[in-house]
């Protein structure tokens, strides 16, 4: 078509070619901006798949460190800890002991790496809790029910804290969702003589079906759900209240979790805070990928890089991933 009616503004013209495409490409990965979030599981010797996370599995302390190497040498940002004990209880004690796995592991990876990589600790009782909420219970509910008490619950968070900053982490990713978690982390931290330990914190985390896959890999005993204490999806003022708290108590990066749900709150926190933005693709993000994948439903690869960029578009700056190691592999071409 020629003419009067041709278009003259043309947006295709710059997507001719690769090498166009390529020049004006606006959102970049790299490699150093993804965590992998790793499971340490005491008591086993071999890895144990995850059956709801194709392609993750249970780590011995051998095999974490292994894959700890590996994430060091592919150039990724850092790695995320969570701990699988063997024993838990009502308070979660193996989250401050000193022998608990996961500050065992943290020892492990921080002796092997730690000057190669950021290694994060997860900061919440639920993989150490016998009842598997991100707290401890008392009976203060309106009914007289089990609740979790948010204050009680700091004390805990205030103890594992100085655990894993003894055992090495360099970031605590507060992921409990108690009121004023970071301040009170941060003065037990600083009374102790960690002023250099970076809180990550969870600011924005929503309650959601996605986490189900990961209930399996640190096998939570969790019945029911954390409705009463992480976000309603529903909701996206309260996540910059959340934001505002965070930043005033001391927050050295925020984070958003699940991430491809909630682009909008990613995208809002982001052009509002004043430290980096951190978002997680969750357990189910991944495993809804990965289940269309091995069905031949969609393209494994171009699925991920798609929904990592989307993240990082919206405005992330760092994307905690379970395909970091996968993305890191594909970026390198
Ligand atoms: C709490 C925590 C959870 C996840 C990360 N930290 C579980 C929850 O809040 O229910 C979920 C991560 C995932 O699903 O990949 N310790």
């Amino acid at each position: 078509m020629s003419g009067p009616t041709a278009p003259v503004l043309r947006p295709r013209r710059l997507r001719q070619s690769p090498a166009l495409r390529r020049l004006v490409q606006q959102t970049r990965l790299h490699p150093a901006d993804l965590v992998l979030p790793v499971f340490v599981r005491e008591g086993i010797d071999e890895p144990v798949p995850i059956e709801a996370m194709p392609g993750v599995v249970q780590h011995t302390l051998d095999s974490l460190v292994t894959v700890a190497r590996e994430a060091a040498d592919a150039g990724i940002g850092g790695l995320m800890l969570f701990g699988v004990p063997v024993d838990k209880d009502a308070r979660g004690s193996g989250a401050d002991d000193p022998e608990g796995i996961l500050n065992v592991a943290l020892r492990a990876v921080v002796d092997a790496v730690g000057d190669r990589l950021v290694v994060m600790a997860d900061l919440c009782l639920d993989e150490f809790t016998d009842h598997g909420h991100c707290g401890v219970l008392t009976a203060t509910g309106r009914l007289g029910e089990l609740v979790v008490d948010n204050d009680a619950t700091l004390e805990r968070y205030a103890a594992m804290g100085l655990a894993q900053a003894r055992a090495g982490a360099h970031v605590l990713g507060l992921s409990g969702m108690m009121d004023g978690q970071v301040a009170h982390v941060r003065a037990a931290l600083d009374a102790e003589g960690f002023a250099d330990t970076v809180l990550l914190a969870y600011t924005a985390k929503y309650t959601s079906g996605l986490y189900g896959p990961f209930r399996e890999a640190v096998q939570s005993s969790l019945v029911g759900d954390r409705a009463a204490y992480q976000q309603d999806p529903a909701n996206a003022t309260e996540a910059l209240r959340e934001l505002e708290l965070d930043l005033a108590e001391g927050a050295d990066m925020v984070m958003v979790k699940p991430a491809l749900p909630h682009l909008d709150i990613v995208a809002a926190v982001a052009q509002r805070s004043t430290v980096p933005v951190a978002a997680y693709q969750i357990s189910g993000e991944y495993s809804q990928i990965a289940a269309a994948a091995a069905r031949g439903w969609i393209d494994r690869d171009r699925a991920m890089m798609e929904s990592l960029l989307s993240i990082r578009r919206a405005g992330a700056q760092v994307i905690l991933t379970y395909f970091a190691l996968d993305a890191a592999a594909a970026l390198r071409g």
